[in-house]
């Protein structure tokens, strides 16, 4: 057995050992070995077709250099074991096709996946960015309607397609709204943002220069007028809202809050990336929006979460058109064009165009349900959010009782009290079978449990999940320890969350080989 032979079973044998003390315990079956544990040598998966062309040996075509010495280190597995492989892996983490996946803020609704494969047409897919204009008229058309599209949902005048996710849409947002203020000769630096915003709010106001004040929430879980009308003075840039708030709820004075802004020269952004509770509904464009930002891998059709594509637009006021990153997508009587000839521009955000497989997936979606169809989205949206919220009150009573938008907030604070946190509540609902809410976010309301349903969720899943947090709740004063300790019927109980960010591995080495590279990154 050589070296990377003796590798792989010392990896089998110490990981079986583990598995089975685990599925004794949680009653599990069988072991999942890396692709790489299963690797028998001279086993193959695939063998190509005899050539057809006369060979020619590599160190004829290929440098010294480029070469390498000895093959690398693949696993050797067949078809059935590979795809048996991946299928078992792919059952092990959670995921929106398993079951309900409530990640307040975080959209995790099933989506179509036609869309998948339209995206994927090697029409669409196998397009070259840099192809000449001529050769792209139907893609730029799309491109072009779908701004439109967008435009209409949102009710401004024109929308970039260029933010790669909602965070470069809110960056993108304070950079015209510096654009503006400079065209002004202002040179206005504050920008309000509500202690309710997301997350990401005061990290993009932070990154693309302006300062941040925060704005206090009234006892209704909304901005507060008095704190307002104390924070607004002439180096008022703007206001950032997330709309609805991070509590779930609309901010219903946001008309008013607007005229305020508009009355010192300041400018109203606003964080739409929970557009699923307001498609067809209502149009921030009318509200006094001067610029929003949409999350199309929440509301329209691509996944979310796992670090994968995104895509976060951003509609404006014909006031900052102009200032819009280029190319933009133009049209005229000759056909369609990528513009970038407009001398008031903040220059590119984005090296094309935007992240074309999420504008895809987006633009089907939009045509496939039409107006109708997206409002009806968005009420089955607050319907389910409401309807959970009232059967989970009970259990981990809400912050503010009231009609709420897409998804709510609990607190399990009473479970304080038992010795149980709420992120032992939000692990004990993976032995259920469901995800976890979003914990400890906001940030105003103690011990958080951010539920967000969505629109794809049944009454039937609602309640069993509904019923889950009860049956919590009463494990929480029966028996504390249980939820304490849980998960404990996954493949892995509780993990050091810092240790994996701090010490990715994401590199396969036989067992007991490696380098210094690998002592250091872990
Ligand atoms: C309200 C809100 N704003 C902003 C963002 C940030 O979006 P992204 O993760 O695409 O940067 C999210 C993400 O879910 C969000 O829910």
């Amino acid at each position: 057995m050589n070296e990377r032979e003796q590798g792989m079973t010392a990896d089998r044998q110490a990981r079986e050992g583990g598995a089975v003390a685990g599925a004794a315990a949680c009653n599990l079956q069988g072991s999942v070995e890396l692709i790489f544990e299963r690797s028998v040598p001279g086993l193959h998966g695939y063998r190509f077709a005899a050539l057809d062309i006369p060979e020619v040996a590599a160190e004829e075509v290929l440098p010294a250099a480029l070469r390498r010495e000895a093959p690398p280190l693949l696993p050797e597995v067949s078809e059935p074991e590979v795809a048996r492989h991946y299928t078992a892996l792919s059952t092990l983490n959670h995921h929106v096709e398993k079951s309900l996946y409530p990640l307040g803020s975080c959209t995790m609704k099933y989506n179509p996946k036609v869309n998948e494969e339209l995206a994927r047409d090697p029409r669409l897919a196998g397009l070259h960015p840099d192809a000449p204009e001529s050769a792209l008229q139907g893609i730029l058309g799309l491109l072009w309607e779908f701004q439109r599209a967008l435009a209409t949902i949102v009710g401004m005048d024109a929308v970039s397609l260029h933010p790669a996710a909602g965070a470069q849409g809110e960056f993108l947002g304070m950079k015209l709204f510096r654009a503006y203020h400079r065209s002004r000769g202002n040179d206005k630096r504050t920008i309000l943002i509500p202690d309710s915003a997301h997350g990401t709010n005061p990290a993009s106001v932070v990154l693309s220069g302006f300062t941040p004040r925060e704005v206090r929430s009234g006892p209704d879980g909304r901005i507060d007028p008095a704190a307002l009308a104390s924070a607004i003075d002439e180096r008022t840039a703007g206001i950032m809202i997330t709309n609805p708030n991070t509590l779930g709820l609309f901010e219903k004075n946001i008309e008013e809050i607007a005229a305020r802004i508009h009355a010192v020269d300041g400018l109203v952004y606003m964080d739409g990336a929970n557009l699923n509770a307001l498609m067809g509904l209502a149009l921030p464009g009318a509200m006094g929006v001067d610029a929003v930002h949409m999350n199309l891998h929440k509301t329209f059709s691509t996944p979310h979460g796992g670090g994968g594509p995104g895509a976060g637009p951003v509609g404006v006021k014909a006031a900052l058109e102009p200032f819009l990153p280029v190319p933009v997508v133009t049209r005229d009587e000759r056909g369609f064009h990528l513009d970038c000839e407009r001398p008031r521009s903040i220059g590119r955000l984005h090296p094309y165009a935007g992240n074309i497989g999420v504008i895809l997936r987006a633009h089907a979606y939009i045509r496939s349900l039409g107006p109708d169809g997206l409002a009806e989205v968005s009420r089955a949206a607050l319907i389910n959010a409401n309807y959970l919220m009232r059967k989970v009150d009970s259990a981990f009573p809400v912050a503010k009782r009231e009609t709420c938008m897409h998804e709510f907030v609990s607190s399990a604070s009473w479970t304080r009290e038992f010795g149980v946190r709420n992120v032992d509540v939000a692990k004990r609902l993976l032995d259920y079978g469901f995800h976890a809410p979003t914990v400890s976010f906001p940030l105003i309301v103690p011990d958080a449990l951010m539920i967000e349903p969505t629109e794809t969720e049944t009454r039937g899943s609602l309640d069993r999940f509904a019923a889950a947090l009860q049956a919590i709740a009463a494990e929480v004063r029966e028996n504390p320890e249980r939820v304490r300790s849980a998960p404990g019927c996954t493949r892995v109980g509780r993990l050091d969350e810092a240790e994996a960010a701090r010490r990715l591995r994401v590199r396969w080495r036989p067992a007991g080989t490696g380098d210094a590279d690998d002592r250091e990154r872990g």
